[in-house]
Parts: C-alpha cells; sequence; structure tokens
C-alpha cells in the first residue's frame, strides 16, 4: 500500500487568478488531494496564490498569497503555473515570464492560445516544459484529449459544436420562454455568472471563435487561424425566427463548424438551424457540446458543462495531471510543427449550405412567382416553405433551401431585396445537417 500523499515528492502549484476557475482548481485540489496522489505519486499542492482579492469559497490559511501574480512564476517551490487570470495582455507576459522560469503552465485562457499559441508553444518546446489548454474549450469536457489523443488515429473529417453556453442559454429561453426577447434573457445570462465580462464575446461569437481556432488546429494540424474566421453572432436572431424555424422542424443554434475539403478548411461559427431530432438540438441551456466526424470512429459527440468552477477546473487539474504523468510526450496541437498543413481557409463565400431566409413580401398577385424565379435563376431550389397570414399589408414568408454556395444565396438575396414587393432586408440563417 502507498503512504500518505505528503510523504510523497512535492509538486508545487502556483495559482493565478482567483475568480471562478481558479477558485475552483483550489478547491478542487484540495478536495480530491488524496485520489490526485494516488494517480500521480506525488503530493500536489498549491503553494501560492496571486490574486487581487481572496476568494470567500477558499480557505488560504495554510497558502502563501500574493497581491502580486508575478510573485507566483518566480517561486521557486512552483513547478506549475495555472494561469487563471484570463485576457491577453497581462496573461502573455504572465506566460512567458513563467515559460522563462522553466515553469509549466497550464491555462484555461482560449483568447491567448487561439491569438499567440504558436508562439507561446516554441517558447515552452525551447524551454523544455509544458503548456495545456484543456480548460479552454468547452470547460468540463475533455475535447482537446479525445481529439488529440482519442481519435489520434483517425483522419478527422470535421467539428462542429455548442461552444459557448451563454449563446446556447440564451436561445434556448429565446425559445422556452416563447416570448422573451433578446436583452432580457441576456441579463439574465450575465446575472448568472454565463456571460464573459464583456458579453459581446459570447453574443458575436468571438469566444466560440477563439475556441474553434483551436479545435480547428488540433483536428486538422493546421496553423491557428482565429483571422480567417468567418463569425456571426446571436444578436440578430428573433423570437420570430426560432417560432417559423421551430415549424418547419429545426431548432436554430449557435455553432462552431469547422471541415476539412480538398479545396481548404472550413472554418466558421454561426447561428445554424439544425433538424429537431438530430443530438445537437437536444443541447440546451447553458450546455455545451461537440460533434466529431472521423473515418474510423465516425460521429462522436462530447456533451457537459462548458463553464463554471467545478467543469473548467476538472480540466485544469486534468492538465496538471498529464504533466505529472506525459510531460511533453504528446504534441502540444497533436502534430508535429514542422507537419502542420498549409491549407487555406476557405472564404465564406465559397462554403456550401442550406439556407432559411424571411421576408416580407406586400400582398400583391404574382410575388411568389417572382421570388421563386431569382431563386431558380440562382440554381437555388426550394425545400420548403411557408407563408404566413397577412399583417399590415405585408406576408412574412419563410423559406428553407437546399445546399448552394454561399456567393450564388448572396446574389440572389440582393436580387430579392430589391424587388418592389419585398420590404426591408431579407434575413438568412445556415441550415446543416450534423
Ligand atoms: N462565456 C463562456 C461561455 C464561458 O458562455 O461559454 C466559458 O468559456
Amino acid at each position: 500500500m502507498n503512504g500518505s500523499s505528503q510523504q510523497k515528492a512535492q509538486l508545487g502549484v502556483g495559482i493565478c487568478g482567483l475568480g471562478t476557475v481558479g477558485s475552483g482548481a483550489f478547491n478542487l485540489l484540495a478536495n480530491n488531494e488524496a485520489e490526485i496522489s494516488r494517480k500521480t505519486n506525488r503530493h500536489v499542492k498549491v503553494v501560492q496564490v496571486g490574486c487581487r482579492r481572496d476568494h470567500t469559497d477558499c480557505d488560504l490559511s495554510d497558502v502563501d498569497v500574493t497581491r502580486d501574480i508575478f510573485d507566483v512564476v518566480k517561486n521557486p517551490a512552483v513547478d506549475i503555473v495555472l494561469e487563471l487570470i484570463g485576457g491577453t495582455d497581462i496573461a502573455m507576459e504572465l506566460v512567458i515570464a513563467a515559460i522563462e522560469n522553466k515553469k509549466h503552465v497550464v491555462t484555461a485562457n482560449k483568447a491567448l492560445i487561439a491569438l499567440h499559441g504558436e508562439k507561446l508553444f516554441q517558447m515552452a518546446a525551447d524551454a523544455g516544459v509544458c503548456l495545456k489548454y484543456e480548460a479552454a474549450i468547452a470547460g468540463g469536457i475533455p475535447i482537446v484529449k479525445a481529439i488529440r489523443e482519442g481519435l489520434a488515429g483517425n483522419d478527422i473529417e470535421f467539428v462542429a459544436g455548442i461552444i459557448n453556453g451563454t449563446t446556447n442559454f440564451i436561445l434556448t429561453e429565446m425559445e422556452s420562454a416563447g416570448n422573451r426577447d433578446f436583452a432580457d434573457v441576456l441579463a439574465e445570462a450575465q446575472a448568472l455568472g454565463y456571460a464573459e465580462a464583456d458579453p459581446t464575446f459570447d453574443i458575436e461569437g468571438i469566444d466560440a471563435a477563439h475556441k474553434l481556432t483551436i479545435l480547428s488546429s488540433i483536428a486538422f494540424g493546421v496553423p491557428l487561424q482565429f483571422d480567417a474566421m468567418y463569425t456571426e453572432g446571436i444578436s440578430k436572431i428573433t423570437v420570430e425566427d426560432i417560432r417559423y424555424a421551430s415549424e418547419l422542424g429545426f431548432k436554430i443554434k449557435h455553432l462552431g463548424i469547422t471541415t476539412k475539403t480538398d479545396k481548404g478548411i472550413g472554418l466558421r461559427v454561426h447561428p445554424t438551424l439544425i433538424q429537431k431530432d438530430k443530438m445537437l438540438a437536444q443541447v440546451n441551456g447553458v450546455m455545451n457540446a461537440v460533434l466529431v466526424g472521423s473515418d474510423a470512429a465516425g460521429e462522436t459527440m462530447y456533451y457537459g458543462a462548458g463553464a463554471g468552477a467545478g467543469p473548467t477546473a476538472s480540466s485544469v487539474i486534468a492538465d496538471v495531471i498529464d504533466v505529472v504523468r506525459a510531460g511533453n510526450a504528446i504534441p502540444d496541437m497533436g502534430f508535429l510543427q514542422d507537419e502542420l498543413l498549409n491549407s487555406p481557409v476557405l472564404a465564406i463565400e465559397d462554403v456550401e449550405s442550406a439556407y432559411y431566409l424571411r421576408l416580407s413580401a406586400l400582398d400583391k398577385p404574382g410575388v411568389m412567382a417572382q421570388i421563386s424565379s431569382i431563386l431558380g435563376r440562382h440554381n437555388i431550389s426550394i425545400e420548403s416553405l411557408i407563408q404566413k397570414d397577412l399583417h399590415d399589408g405585408q406576408v412574412p414568408v419563410v423559406i428553407v433551401t437546399d445546399s448552394v454556395i454561399e456567393k450564388s444565396m448572396n446574389a440572389a438575396i440582393v436580387e430579392l431585396e430589391s424587388l418592389d414587393q419585398v420590404e426591408d432586408s431579407v434575413t438568412r440563417i445556415r441550415v446543416e445537417s450534423f
């Protein structure tokens, strides 16, 4: 039988940032000390915490607390630095300082990895330390390990996921509460603590884009390409669209989608109609889910809490354990750095998908024929169409099309909007079959 964890060699952990994730990591290490020791043969102990203020959920009586997070990366007793402060400026300086001081780094910072990962991974490799980031994507779901290790034998075809809990919560509430509007639901999401400090990151899809940048890279062995991403948020989605989509058998979800095609890498974040009976359509509230398509395993889906103290800490501590067990044995991004594909990211105009269109037509004879004729001229087939009741002299028309290249749809929409009988702009939401 093994001795107590205290008798084993110590692994010193320094935590930078004691917010939701930092406090969760601190408490998880304390609560599961014995289990973690049985898995690592080390006494994994928090030796220093750098934070602006103490956290009421954490008993810090036995720990060295500093208000200067840079103390932590210089502390000789710290072997692993947990960067849990978020943001990209100070966090970047902190991670660089940690690596220069030969500390392993575990981070939950998606923006940092998506924007600066390549530089940081190279620095870590040169310094012979680890840089781990499981917690950056989908909170408690071990999706990095699933793709990078579990599916390592596969040629990955696509990754499609609900990877932002806030937008999923808002869309779910808008759907279930019927007539609640967007601003009202966002206020509740903020009050519940799901949203980013700047909720624009959630609502406009930037948070999901950071996460998808990393997923695309580990799935296909391509560089981190945040700047090439097509990003669209949910701020224009109306309760009306959710209701019409439902009548047609769909739910609206905010998806991150990355695909590998002969022409390049698809990399896009946008609201998407998916059929109600698909697995991703069943993912509600703040939950996340990632569907991976691969040549041998087929489709596998990973579901769980995408945020919160416990789930995110679960991924942070798994990385700490990985550092002890495996060190740098597995390439950070799954592929060897000099084997990355230089595959271009497809412009959104070159991506193919089906579409949901909503437009407001004047109640005049021949208008439906004109709409069909424009779509037909652009080789766009109508899959289904509903015409709602006359309201203020206008008829809402909702169409779901077959799959078409986006540039054809753009051209058709310009023509539809130029019709005298069509009021305002045409709403368009992509439809996918995941
Ligand atoms: N704001 C993020 C979300 C937190 O809503 O998913 C987790 O990354």
